[in-house]
C-alpha cells in the first residue's frame, strides 16, 4: 500500500513524532510504504516529495518542527487543486491513501475532499488545544510548558524592579494556554477570549497583588478584548479596518494598567517561540500514538475520519467532529482558575 503523508498549516512540536509514529506502524504491521509530501497541499499538488524509508524517521520525534516542512496552501485555493486536482494527484503518484495532519483548515479541506470520495485520514493539530474531538492536540503540552519557563523569568526580573509584568501567549479564540501557563506560573490575572473582564477588574488583581508585596504577573490570551476600554477594543493586532498594525493586546494593556494603578508595567510576547523547539515527553508520546492511529485507519480503509485523543485512549471520530464546535475554556475551569487571581 502506498500512503502519502503532509504537515499543513502552522506548525507544532510533535509533527515529527506523528510521521514517525505512521511510518514505523505503517512499514511494521501493515506493509506500508510512505510519500512525504513538502510543505502540506503544495507539494502534493506539484509533485514535491521524499521518500520516508524506515532510516528517514530515525529519531526525529524529539526535533522540533516538521521534517516535511508546512505552508498554510488550502486544497480548494491552489490553481491545480479541488477535488479533480487532488484526485489527479493521488492517481500520479499511485497513493492508496493519504493522511493530512493539520489544524482546522486542513481537516476542512480533508472533509470535502473525503466526502468527495478521496481516500484520506486526518490527524488533528494545534498548540491552542482548541480543536473539538479530542480531549488533547499535541503540542499544547510543549507550549504550556515553553510558555510556564519564560513566565517563570519574567516573575524574578519583575521582582527586582518591583513592576507588573504581562505576558501574552497564543491563543486567538480559546485561552488554553494562557490559562494552563497562568496556573502553572501563580498568575495574579489570566485574560482569555472566553471571558468578559473590565479594566477595573483587572487594575483591582494587579493593586491585590501589588498590596501583598508581589510583583503583578498577568498572562493575556492574544484574542482576549477587554470589556470596557475602548483604546484596546481591536483584538489581534488589527486595526478597525482590518490593516495590521504593530503591538498585541499585551502591549496595548500595559499602558493602561500602568496608568490605572501606577505600577510600572512591562509587556513581552512569547509569539513563536511557544511553536519551536522540542517537544515535551508527552507530547511525543500523544503525537507518535496519533501518527500509529492514523497507519492503522489507512490500513482498514477508514476514511473521513480523523484520530483523536478521548481519556488516555486513542480513538477513530468523524473529521466533523475537529470542525463541529470550537473546543473554548468552559466557565468552571476559569472560575477554578480565578479563585487564585490578584
Ligand atoms: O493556530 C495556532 C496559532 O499558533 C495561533 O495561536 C496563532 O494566532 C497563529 O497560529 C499564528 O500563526 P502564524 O504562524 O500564521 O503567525
Amino acid at each position: 500500500m502506498r500512503v502519502g503523508i503532509m504537515t499543513s498549516g502552522g506548525d507544532c512540536p510533535g509533527l515529527n513524532a506523528v510521521i514517525r509514529g505512521a511510518v514505523l506502524n505503517g512499514i511494521k504491521s501493515h506493509d506500508q510504504e510512505y510519500l512525504g509530501f513538502l510543505d502540506g497541499w503544495r507539494g502534493l499538488l506539484q509533485g514535491e516529495f521524499m521518500n520516508l524509508e524506515r532510516s528517514m524517521v530515525r529519531g526525529i520525534s524529539k526535533q522540533g518542527g516538521t521534517i516535511l516542512g508546512t505552508s498554510r496552501t488550502h486544497p480548494f485555493d491552489h490553481p491545480e487543486g479541488g477535488v479533480d486536482g487532488v484526485a489527479a494527484a493521488l492517481d500520479r503518484h499511485q497513493l492508496d491513501g493519504l493522511v493530512a495532519i493539520g489544524g482546522e483548515g486542513t481537516l476542512a479541506g480533508a472533509k470535502r475532499l473525503a466526502d468527495a470520495g478521496l481516500p484520506i485520514v486526518g490527524v488533528p493539530k494545534t498548540i491552542d488545544n482548541d480543536l473539538g474531538g479530542t480531549d488533547y492536540t499535541f503540542g499544547f503540552d510543549t507550549a504550556v510548558q515553553t510558555g510556564t519557563e519564560a513566565i517563570d523569568r519574567l516573575r524574578t526580573t519583575g521582582e527586582s524592579h518591583h513592576r507588573c509584568m504581562v505576558a501574552e501567549v497564543m491563543g486567538r479564540h480559546a485561552g488554553w494556554i494562557a490559562l494552563h501557563t497562568g496556573m502553572a506560573a501563580g498568575a495574579h490575572a489570566v485574560l482569555i477570549p472566553e471571558q468578559k473582564v473590565t479594566m477595573a477588574q483587572i487594575a483591582e488583581w494587579v493593586g491585590d497583588a501589588e498590596d501583598r508585596g508581589r510583583a503583578p504577573l498577568v498572562v493575556v490570551a492574544e484574542g482576549f478584548v477587554p470589556e470596557d476600554a475602548e483604546e484596546v477594543h481591536t483584538p489581534l493586532g488589527l486595526d478597525r479596518h482590518g490593516r495590521k498594525r504593530l503591538g498585541g493586546i499585551g502591549d496595548r494593556l500595559a499602558p493602561l494598567i500602568e496608568d490605572m494603578t501606577g505600577i510600572e508595567t512591562r509587556c513581552t510576547t512569547l509569539g513563536h517561540i511557544q511553536r519551536g523547539g522540542t517537544p515535551t515527553a508527552f507530547d511525543r508520546v500523544l503525537a507518535t500514538r496519533m501518527g500509529m492511529g492514523a497507519a492503522d485507519m489507512v490500513a482498514d480503509g477508514d476514511w473521513g475520519r480523523m484520530v483523536a485523543l478521548t481519556g488516555t485512549d486513542i480513538h477513530r471520530v468523524p473529521l466533523e467532529a475537529a470542525l463541529e464546535s470550537l473546543k473554548t475554556v468552559p466557565q468552571h475551569r476559569y472560575d477554578e482558575a480565578a479563585l487564585l487571581f490578584g
